[in-house]
């Protein structure tokens, strides 16, 4: 039930209609049986911070935010987690009783958080070798952020090695920065020679579109002959559930997370932050949004 006293959530994005936060945190809402609700708020990108501090003035407790404004959160919000800072980008606000505004960045840690839930130890990774990560957008981003933070090395490997170069470069300076701890290994390699690089990689992640429905390539299925047979391998994309790159690494015995997870371990801190309540990621709040992923 919402009553007058109910707390308030949302989710800032532009387009925001796709955004699966809205099913997840209602789920969880009525699950705990919490007086709160969160909902979609659709803002363009110049009224982002008019929206902002009207949301605040109609005392909700925070937003989770999506393209196109994740660097706005950033530089809106008034202290900002160190891993955020690294990753660039900002997804959860929590306003605070003071008027302050917190900033952090969950995307990583909810990709760290997905592999942990699927038994992956992050320890266990770190010392059998380095995490493959293809692709260098925002995602590549926060997962390197946060296997970094982990004490993973990286690599990167990005269609456009430009990008990837780049990316490395920038995550390095800004480790420096804003950590005060030494950043573990950050190379990059060429596109065409990451599938013969396998050999001393513990982890391989997409965080490309490869491999989506209805994305540039849905049928795209690597050569992993050159796997370790201890490789993770996991893909962001979670629409097809088990893409056909997941599929080559079963069908090669290796162990697969799918994208899934990390939509809704991301979700949790702010939920904790805004609802009070820690939500649980199970078999039940799987199926409730799986069940909404099809009706689209
Ligand atoms: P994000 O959504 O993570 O911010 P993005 O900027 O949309 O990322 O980038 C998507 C990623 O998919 C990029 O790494 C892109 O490679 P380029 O930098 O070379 O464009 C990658 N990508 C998209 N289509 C691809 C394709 N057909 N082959 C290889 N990589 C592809």
């Amino acid at each position: 039930m919402i009553t007058g006293k109910a707390k308030l959530a949302g989710v800032i994005g532009h387009p925001v209609s796709h955004s699966l936060s809205p099913v997840l945190h209602n789920y969880w809402l009525k699950r705990y049986g919490i007086d709160g609700a969160y909902v979609p708020l659709p803002v363009a990108p110049g009224a982002f911070e008019t929206a902002i501090r009207g949301l605040q003035a109609a005392g909700f407790r925070g937003a989770n935010v999506t393209i196109p404004h994740k660097e706005a959160a950033a530089s809106i919000a008034d202290a900002v987690d160190p891993l955020a800072r690294i990753a660039g980008s900002v997804n959860t606000l929590v306003f605070r009783e003071d008027g302050t505004i917190h900033g952090s960045s969950t995307d990583g840690m909810g990709y760290v958080a997905s592999l942990e839930a699927e038994g992956v130890s992050l320890a266990d990774l770190a010392s059998r070798g380095s995490a493959l990560l293809l692709g260098a957008g925002g995602a590549a981003r926060s997962i390197a952020t946060s296997l970094m933070e982990q004490g993973v090395s990286v690599i990167l490997s990005n269609r456009t090695g430009e990008r990837a170069d780049a990316l490395a470069r920038e995550l390095a300076a800004a480790w420096q920065s804003h950590m005060n701890k030494a950043a573990p290994s950050l190379t990059t390699i060429p596109w065409d020679s990451w599938e013969t690089a396998l050999g001393d990689v513990s982890l391989l992640v997409n965080t490309t579109s490869l491999g989506m429905q209805g994305g540039p390539a849905p049928d795209w299925k690597p050569d992993l002959a050159h796997s370790p047979t201890h490789l993770v391998v996991s893909d962001i994309v979670y629409v097809p559930r088990e893409t056909p790159f997941l599929r080559a690494a079963t069908a090669r015995r290796l162990k697969t997370v799918g994208g899934l997870g990390m939509l809704l371990h991301q979700a949790r801190p702010g939920f904790r932050a805004w609802f009070g309540t820690e939500a649980e990621v199970d078999a039940a709040t799987v199926e409730h949004v799986l069940a909404a992923l099809k009706q689209r």
